[in-house]
């Protein structure tokens, strides 16, 4: 099964290191509602896990500290305002334990990439902590401390395809036949920031020319039903897309080289800018990602499946 849970023959409580491994996601279907007036905007979205890692291992410690290698490390703040951190205390405070741990996180999820690596890393420290502290919180409990870390959380604790709703915290599973897609993910150079981006579409919403609405996610949920990547293809939408072209214009050529080389679908991942390509299977993915590595007009271009499970003991 897709979900962990009390039923799952993980061990309570880990007394030697806890090591978790969480996939990055991408938004088959991102619907973006109105602005709300706690600064969130009304979500309709399609979450899917793809089989992009960062692990995250939890060692008992005297105090809490964090440490970190792989993507991101020099660039990214290791304080307090690190999601991780953040993650470690409000599950402490929640189960009035003290928020004592030595966490290392291996980063393969690029920074401000539209893969949702903070949220991915705040889930697996939520997981990682719960299991060494033997807090025993629900999976449920754990989404609920996730939702006021990021919006994310709540999914990548779940993984596998899911609804979102909400501000994108409120998560319900879809249930479809067991089916593998295969994606080419094209990872830019320098990231974007999430608030700027929705910032961004409600701008061009306010203008003359406001982009088109994406339609409701009911087409995605019919082709997710049917299992070919063509159908998926034609389904996939994302009304974020405009904002970060509006922001970042070399977008669009990333978008149409993935199209010409034979991808099925091409979209921008939540609020970008990763670019993502929908393949009609893995040999066409791995071609795909190397015409775009040999154009040169993205950072990297790799593989991935989707769907995987959520945060996991490995
Ligand atoms: O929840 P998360 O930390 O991922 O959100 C980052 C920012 O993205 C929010 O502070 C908000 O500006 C924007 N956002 C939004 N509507 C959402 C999710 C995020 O406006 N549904």
């Amino acid at each position: 099964t897709e979900a962990w849970g009390p039923d799952d023959d993980e061990p309570r409580r880990h007394h030697g290191p806890v090591r978790v491994r969480v996939p990055a996601k991408i938004n088959m279907h991102l619907g973006v509602g109105p602005l709300r007036p706690d600064g969130y905007h009304e979500l309709n979205t399609v979450y899917h896990a793809i089989s992009l890692f960062d692990e995250l291992t939890a060692r008992p410690g005297d105090t809490l500290a964090l440490t970190m290698e792989g993507e991101g490390a020099g660039s990214l703040a290791l304080d307090e305002t690190n999601l991780i951190i953040r993650a470690a205390r409000a599950l402490a405070a929640r189960a009035r334990v003290p928020a004592h741990a030595r966490l290392h996180l291996r980063k393969t999820i690029p920074l401000a990439a539209g893969l949702a690596g903070g949220s991915a890393d705040a889930a697996a420290t939520l997981l990682a902590c719960d299991l060494l502290w033997g807090t025993g919180m629900s999976r449920d409990e754990l989404a609920e401390i996730g939702a006021t870390l990021g919006s994310d959380v709540p999914f990548l604790l779940h993984g596998g395809t899911a609804l979102g709703t909400g501000h994108g915290e409120s998560v319900s599973p879809i249930l479809a036949r067991p089916t593998t897609w295969h994606w080419v993910v094209a990872v830019a150079d320098g990231g974007l920031s999430t608030p700027e981006v929705y910032a961004k579409l409600d701008a061009l919403r306010e203008s003359p020319f406001p982009p088109k609405a994406v339609p409701g996610a009911d087409d995605l949920m019919s082709a997710l039903r049917q299992r070919d990547p063509a159908v998926l293809g034609a389904a996939l939408a994302n009304d974020l897309q405009p904002a970060a072209i509006a922001l970042r214009p070399e977008l669009s050529g990333v978008l149409e080289a993935g199209q010409e080389a034979g991808a099925l679908a091409a979209l921008v991942s939540g609020s970008g800018p990763t670019c993502v390509f929908l393949a009609a299977g893995a040999a066409d993915a791995e071609r795909i990602a190397g015409v775009l590595n040999a154009a040169g007009i993205c950072r990297e271009a790799v593989t991935a499946r989707g769907p995987m499970p959520g945060a996991r003991v490995t």
